[in-house]
């Protein structure tokens, strides 16, 4: 898949940015950032999710991974404001653990909020990955999967399957739907360029309870309940 991927890079923002410009905007809000925050994008690839994710913050640092060196060179050529430090980490999204993390940032670090944007149509193994980020959001934390869905893939939804290497019959969103107890499922406006349907997914890993008392939820910045 990186491979794949390897081959798209240089031309990758020019065919897909005005194809996803309105739903990367409606998974920054559905992600909702504040200043100050650890984010992990994966899969970044060019990082075309960046500039909406961090928009309107000061300060954040974004954990940007992909399996795709030649993608991330191109996330290499965008400029972030001051302030906003983005750290690009070449892997496969399966094998990321907080070590990892914590070697590409270079100090501990909670992750607040993970951005899953067309990745788990491509994910070799789905589940397997979800999993592993899953493990890496902090309690309280928020995670925002977007992808495209078909049944029954039509004409175009065969060419994005073939050029992409996705499996557009996925459905990601059972997986959170298994793990989040407040899991939400968006269906946004679909374009024919999408191949399919497009939905957004919304999740809060939940705050472990030790006894009565909750542990801080650190995500949000406040001790609950
Ligand atoms: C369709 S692109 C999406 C990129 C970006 N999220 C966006 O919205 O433009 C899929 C990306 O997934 C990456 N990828 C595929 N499998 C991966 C894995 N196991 N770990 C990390 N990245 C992976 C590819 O290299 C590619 O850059």
């Amino acid at each position: 898949m990186p491979v794949l991927y390897d081959a798209f890079a240089g031309w990758y923002d020019a065919m897909l940015e005005p194809v996803y410009r309105d739903e990367r905007r409606a998974a920054a809000a559905l992600l909702d950032p504040h200043e100050g925050m650890v984010l992990l994008d994966v899969p970044t690839g060019t990082g075309a999710s960046l500039p909406v994710l961090t928009e309107g913050l000061s300060e954040a640092t974004v954990i940007a991974v992909d399996a795709s060196a030649a993608m991330l060179r191109q996330l290499a050529r965008r400029d972030f404001p001051e302030g906003i430090r983005v750290v690009p980490l070449a892997a496969d999204a399966r094998a990321l653990t907080s070590a990892s993390l914590a070697q590409a940032v270079g100090a501990e670090v909670v992750v607040d909020r993970i951005h899953v944007f067309l990745g788990t149509t491509v994910f070799e193994d789905m589940a397997g990955t979800l999993e592993a980020l899953w493990a890496l959001l902090a309690p309280g934390g928020r995670i925002v999967i977007v992808d495209v869905y078909a049944a029954s893939p039509g004409l175009q939804g065969r060419i994005v399957q073939c050029m992409a290497g996705a499996d557009l019959g996925r459905q990601a969103w059972t997986w959170l739907t298994s793990v989040a107890p407040d899991a939400d499922v968006h269906w946004l406006d679909p374009k024919p360029a999408h191949g399919g349907a497009i939905w957004a997914a919304t999740g809060t890993r939940p705050v472990e309870r030790v006894g009565d008392t909750a542990c801080t939820n650190r995500a949000d910045g406040v001790q609950s309940g």
